[in-house]
């Protein structure tokens, strides 16, 4: 396994269409492992492959530390309420800002072995779902932010003002 450089805001990578995975391969599995080494060393809840440089339709996310998620081919079936708060990215380092998405999300994808399964997610694994799944189609949360984009500990302290 390995590290691999996260590309930031400002490469033209982060902004194009992923494609469908067809199968599996050893190289594609090697990529899903180091994708998980990647974002746990960056302290991430979520990575998709574009962020690592590839342009496949892949994200891990994980947002307890111990429920490890493949997605790979993604696509969201169903949402349903609203949430609105504070959402980062490890390629927009350091930044956060307030986004509202579902409450709940229920999505299809493949896993490493290219099983088929449903997924639900509430809260923190609806809104992770939705980010990754955006930088799929090569979007940013940036674009959805409303207010300003701030330093993320500024955005914390304010919020304990609040
Ligand atoms: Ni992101």
């Amino acid at each position: 396994m390995a590290i691999r450089m996260i590309r930031t805001m400002g490469d033209p990578i982060l902004t194009k269409k992923c494609k469908e995975v067809k199968e599996m391969t050893p190289r594609l599995r090697e990529l899903i492992e180091d994708m998980f080494e990647t974002m746990y060393e960056a302290n991430g809840v979520g990575l998709a492959a574009p962020q690592v440089g590839i342009l496949k339709r892949i994200v891990v996310i994980d947002t307890t530390g111990e429920d490890p998620i493949v997605m790979i081919n993604p696509r969201i079936l169903e949402t349903s309420g609203t949430q609105t708060g504070g959402e980062g990215c490890l390629s927009v380092p350091g930044k956060t800002g307030t986004v509202t998405r579902p409450n709940y999300v229920k999505a299809v994808a493949f896993d490493e072995n290219m099983q088929e399964y449903e997924i639900e997610g509430t809260e923190l694994l609806a809104r992770a779902i939705c980010h990754e799944t955006d930088h799929l189609e090569g979007q940013l949360y940036v674009d959805k932010v409303e207010g300003p984009l701030m330093d993320t500990d500024d955005y914390y302290a304010d919020m304990e003002e609040e």
